[in-house]
């Protein structure tokens, strides 16, 4: 099953109509992004709970690591750099977080509110390698930036 991200940003528009609650955003995209294509093996979110700090977030799939600093990890580097991390092989990524040793691939985005203010990231993980592609990006942000450029602060 692959996803259609023009459906799914309608689905999650609908659903998360008039919520400003960031937790509860996180657990709806998370949940119909996860439940939406079959290469999508954990789908989450890691929040700014700290400086330099994430912790984990609402989540589909096996449990993750509950804290990761900006400097560890791909999921570290999105948040630290403000940029997306694609990943084809997470075996080449130094400082790769293995939370699942079947994780092969990965896509991390920043998650800003409408003031800028980095929320965390969303990070999907993947058994296949190569799994993730521009196309997964563009839709992916598309649906964070209608979703979390809403909220204000
Ligand atoms: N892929 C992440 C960590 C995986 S999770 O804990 C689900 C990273 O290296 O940042």
């Amino acid at each position: 099953m692959r996803i259609d991200y023009n459906e799914v940003q309608k689905v999650i528009a609908a659903l998360c109509d008039g919520e400003t609650d960031e937790v509860a955003l996180m657990a709806t995209v998370a949940c119909e992004l996860h439940h939406s294509d079959g290469r999508f093996d954990w789908t989450g979110f890691y929040r700014v709970t700290e400086p330099e700090l994430l912790k984990i977030g609402p989540y589909q799939g096996g449990h993750g690591c509950l804290v990761i600093p900006f400097s560890r990890g791909v999921c570290g580097a999105a948040a630290r750099t403000g940029e997306v991390q694609l990943v084809d092989d997470v075996e080449e990524f130094a400082g790769h977080i293995a939370c699942s040793t079947s994780t092969r691939s990965e896509v991390v985005l920043p998650v800003y509110n409408g003031a800028g203010r980095l929320l965390g990231v969303l990070d999907i993980d993947s058994d296949q390698p190569n799994a993730f592609t521009q196309s997964d990006v563009d839709g992916l942000k598309a649906i964070l930036e209608s979703v979390f450029g809403a909220l204000q602060e």
